[in-house]
């Protein structure tokens, strides 16, 4: 399944600020998730950018100008404010945000603005004191007040040299912003979802740790595509080295333990549980608080016990459930072992000795088992598409739900 901006039409305000070097990557981001983009800029974006560039990335004209005739704009002023599924004005001045809190429309992108009936995602850059000022917070309020959705801006170093917060959000979180909205009355809109990822790591001194090869990247897929469907998704990561996904509550956790405390706080009023999680089943029996010395013995013995099995463990009214199981041999067996043992609605096998698939990498070849005990047997895909499929099992499995 696709993201949600594929064969979407957005309209790309773009306003002047230095930051207007980052909304071509941002169109360029959209045009690569099979969105169609139309730039607008103001006279002010074109002292910064050339709407040749705009044009060259988004194989349309970039539109300059309210009156003239050969703009897409010209000949009809709302034509792309009816088309548009969204509007994005990235990077947004002070000075847009002004008029679009008053209704001005003395330019394209204002215009369009006006005359919208689409969802309007904003991404403010500008000097720390421009948007500290009263005025500038005074016109976000408003603008949030009308349900425009604000993205930023964030702290960091700023073209003036200056440290502060008005640095626009980066393009990749925008991306991510615009799934999000577009996503929003998706199929699992309304739905409150728990997803694990990661691989925990158990401490044995304040050094050294047990973990195992999890990258996370399979349950960020699924998390993201749950949100890109409209659930509403939080996310209990073991370390991994992934940033966190836009619109979805991350709540990042160490070892197996804190993990099973953060997913049975979580699952309260959710309505699945999805473990993609490499929970560690062994702890240290004992953690030393000093590091632990090499000393002259030429072997040492780590005594571990069991950790707590969550997945097993937890048994909300009405909750799904979907573990996985990684096995090295034996995976319909072993799946199915796990699937009744942990009382699961869904498994989802992983050979994790495939090439190509499994720990690490961008793609997965899984096999689905659900409660009839029938093998869905998947071909290799990237994991944000096994992620949908997945869901797919979930959605139908709560549609079946009282
Ligand atoms: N799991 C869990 N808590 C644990 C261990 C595993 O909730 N302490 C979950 C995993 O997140 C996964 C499922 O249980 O969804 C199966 O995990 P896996 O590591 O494949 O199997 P184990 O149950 O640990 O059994 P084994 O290691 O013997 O294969």
């Amino acid at each position: 399944m696709p993201t949600p901006l594929q064969g979407r039409h957005i309209a790309l305000g773009v306003t002047g600020s230095i930051a207007a070097y980052k909304a071509l990557d941002l169109a360029s981001k959209l045009i690569q998730a099979n969105a169609t983009v139309v730039a607008m800029l103001t006279d002010g974006a074109t002292r910064f950018v050339s709407p040749l560039a705009f044009a060259a990335i988004t194989h349309r004209p970039a539109v300059t100008d309210l009156y003239d005739p050969q703009s897409e704009l010209g000949i009809d002023h709302v034509a792309l404010a009816e088309q548009a599924d969204l509007v994005i004005v990235a990077p947004a001045t002070a000075n847009t945000l002004a008029k679009m809190a008053h209704g001005l429309a003395d330019g394209p992108v204002t215009t369009t603005l006006l005359a919208t009936a689409a969802p309007v995602l904003v991404a403010p850059a500008m000097d720390a004191h421009m948007f500290d000022h009263p005025a500038t917070q005074d016109n976000l309020a408003i603008l949030r007040e009308r349900g425009v959705y604000v993205a930023g801006p964030v702290s960091g170093r700023m073209a003036s040299g200056l440290v502060g917060t008005g640095r626009m959000v980066e393009p990749a979180d925008l991306v991510g912003h615009a799934r999000l909205i577009l996503g929003l009355t998706g199929d699992l809109s309304g739905r409150r979802l728990v997803v694990t990822a990661g691989g925990t790591e158990e401490a044995i001194d304040p050094v050294r740790v047990i973990t195992n090869h999890s990258s996370g990247k399979m349950g960020y897929a699924i998390a993201e595509a749950a949100r890109d469907r409209g659930a509403s998704v939080t996310l209990v990561a073991a370390p991994n080295s992934l940033p966190d996904p836009v619109g979805v509550s991350v709540v990042r956790v160490t070892s197996a333990a804190d993990m099973g405390s953060a997913v049975t706080s979580a699952v309260e009023n959710t309505d699945a549980l999805v473990m993609a999680a490499a929970v560690s089943d062994w702890t240290p029996a004992d953690v030393s608080p000093h590091k632990a010395k090499k000393g002259s013995s030429d072997s040492i013995t780590l005594e571990l016990k069991k950790t707590e099995d969550i997945l097993a463990s937890l048994s909300s009214p009405g909750l799904v459930k979907v573990g996985f199981a990684a096995e090295t041999e034996g995976l319909e067996r072993n799946a199915r072992a796990k699937l009744t043992g942990k009382g699961l609605d869904l498994v989802v096998a992983n050979d994790v000795t495939d090439p190509g698939s499994g720990f690490g990498s961008d793609d997965n070849r899984v096999t689905l088992i659900g409660r009839d005990g029938e093998a869905e047997r998947l071909p290799k895909m990237a994991k944000y598409e096994v992620g949908h499929r997945i869901l797919d099992r979930v959605a139908a499995i709560l549609t079946q739900r009282p």
